[in-house]
């Protein structure tokens, strides 16, 4: 099969680079910052095997399907949408599916973008020595008066704003594939650091217990549905920053290997985030439910006291600043992409566009830290529905669709092409999954939530 047609945007120069990316877009706020507050948030163990369960069987094959997509098409998500209904004669509706991934990413990256600027934060505070000798106490007042200032959470969600344009600006495969080529293994390494720290903390079974020994009482409705978003929210699948990225795929690299890899590097980084956080969470007397500002009261206390804690303290929120960037020009790809391919922007000015909006709309999740917060909608603050409408809403449906194209509307001959898979039994689990089992999980799920289940 020959390369013949090639994205407008350019190609990754090769698989690594590809991996690298895709890793990039998969590890970030989700994996360090979200994973750890929601699993301490619906009860731990039960939840995190829910999650696991999702991500194999329901996240895998959408992964692959939304990558192959993508590469068919070669756009942004409603190009693409739009070729590739029209090679397979089906519906013209389904270019919807592509403008849902587009608002989807943006809403994610509104907020998104406002925690990223906490983690930017704590860089100059881990810097200035904000964590040295502190205990929980004050540590959690650090975080308390950190986030009832708009102004600084402003300060610090602009500066994430405006560096995710910069590097937006330069293009797919210019810098932001060099940086993560080291960025990806570092801050893995400094992750297995922390693991060794809590190892160390008097609690460090209790933390492995309540994140390993599912107890299934405690799942919900909606614990499993926020475990099936999160799922999704990790691996950066359901709208459309897989299928842009997939569109800037070569033919000859192999879709699976590659979507098997990014699922494991990101599960791992994930259980690894937990592992760490829950020994501190309990050796400390903490509640393994305070919610969004988990990771910043915790690990914190960790640096203060760790020997060498002042170093990784800054490099480990440096890290963690570096994979949100390498996911936030993932979540805006589709509407730069967009812009530039429909609207006849350059880069730079698609990235100022598509940045400006996202930026404006941030303000709505700063304020529901602070000077918003009583303000609710079905008792959430705009932060909270906003997460909740996009991962655990918009991304299962975005799933869903992506599933019933590839496995139902799609020629055959073409995703077994895309696929090329080596023998055709693995292509028949992977039609069964995709036909089947993800449509009617993710149908399932929400059924449940809404109580007719
Ligand atoms: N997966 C990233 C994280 O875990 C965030 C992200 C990147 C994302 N691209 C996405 C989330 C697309 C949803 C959809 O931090």
């Amino acid at each position: 099969m020959t390369d013949t047609k090639k994205s407008p945007q350019g190609e990754w120069s090769s698989h690594s680079a590809f991996i690298m990316a895709a890793t990039g877009s998969a590890v970030g706020l989700g994996n360090i910052w979200k994973f750890p507050y929601i699993t301490g948030e619906n009860g731990g163990g039960a939840f995190v095997l829910v999650y696991l369960l999702c991500v194999a069987l329901i996240g895998i094959p959408i992964m692959m399907s939304e990558t192959l997509m993508g590469r068919r098409g070669r756009h942004n998500p409603v190009t693409t949408m739009e070729s590739l209904t029209a090679e397979a004669k089906a519906d013209e509706h389904w270019h919807y599916l592509g403008w849902m991934g587009i608002i989807a990413g943006i809403l994610i990256l509104s907020y998104y973008s406002v925690i990223a600027g906490w983690a930017s934060a704590y860089v100059l505070k881990a810097f200035t020595g904000s964590f040295f000798d502190a205990d929980a106490a004050a540590v959690k007042q650090l975080f308390a008066d950190f986030i009832a200032s708009p102004v600084q959470l402003a300060f610090w969600h602009t500066a994430f704003m405006l560096a995710t344009m910069w590097i937006v600006k330069q293009g797919v495969n210019n810098g932001l594939e060099k940086a993560l080529r080291w960025l990806m293994p570092s801050l893995f390494v400094l992750l297995i650091l922390l693991v060794g720290y809590a190892m160390t903390t008097p609690s460090y079974f209790q933390g492995l217990h309540f994140l390993f020994t599912p107890d299934f009482s405690k799942l919900t409705g909606n614990s499993i549905l926020t475990a099936m978003g999160q799922a999704f929210f990790s691996l950066g699948i359901g709208m459309g920053a897989v299928m842009v990225y997939g569109a800037y795929l070569p033919k000859k690299i192999s879709i699976t290997e590659t979507v098997v890899v990014v699922s494991i590097a990101d599960t791992v980084v994930a259980l690894l985030s937990g592992i760490i956080i829950f020994p501190i969470v309990f050796s400390n007397g903490l509640q393994p439910d305070s919610g969004p500002g988990l990771i910043f009261e915790t690990l914190p206390i960790a640096f203060g006291s760790m020997i060498g804690g002042w170093l990784f303290g800054i490099l480990f929120f440096v890290m963690l600043v570096l994979a949100a960037l390498s996911s936030s020009v993932a979540l805006i790809e589709p509407a730069v992409a967009w812009l530039i391919e429909t609207r006849g922007f350059n880069r730079e000015k698609a990235s100022l566009y598509a940045g400006s909006v996202t930026w404006l709309i941030g303000f709505a999740s700063i304020f529901s830290f602070n000077s918003w917060s009583g303000f609710k909608i079905f008792g959430q603050t705009l932060f909270e529905l906003l997460d909740y409408v996009t991962a655990n809403l918009m991304l299962p449906i975005g799933g869903f669709a992506i599933a019933m194209f590839a496995g139902w509307i799609m020629v055959r001959g073409h995703s077994e092409q895309e696929l090329d898979l080596p023998n055709p039994l693995t292509y028949q689990i992977w039609q069964l999954l995709i036909k089947y089992l993800a449509p009617a999980a993710v149908f399932l799920v929400f059924l449940d939530v809404v109580g007719v289940l």
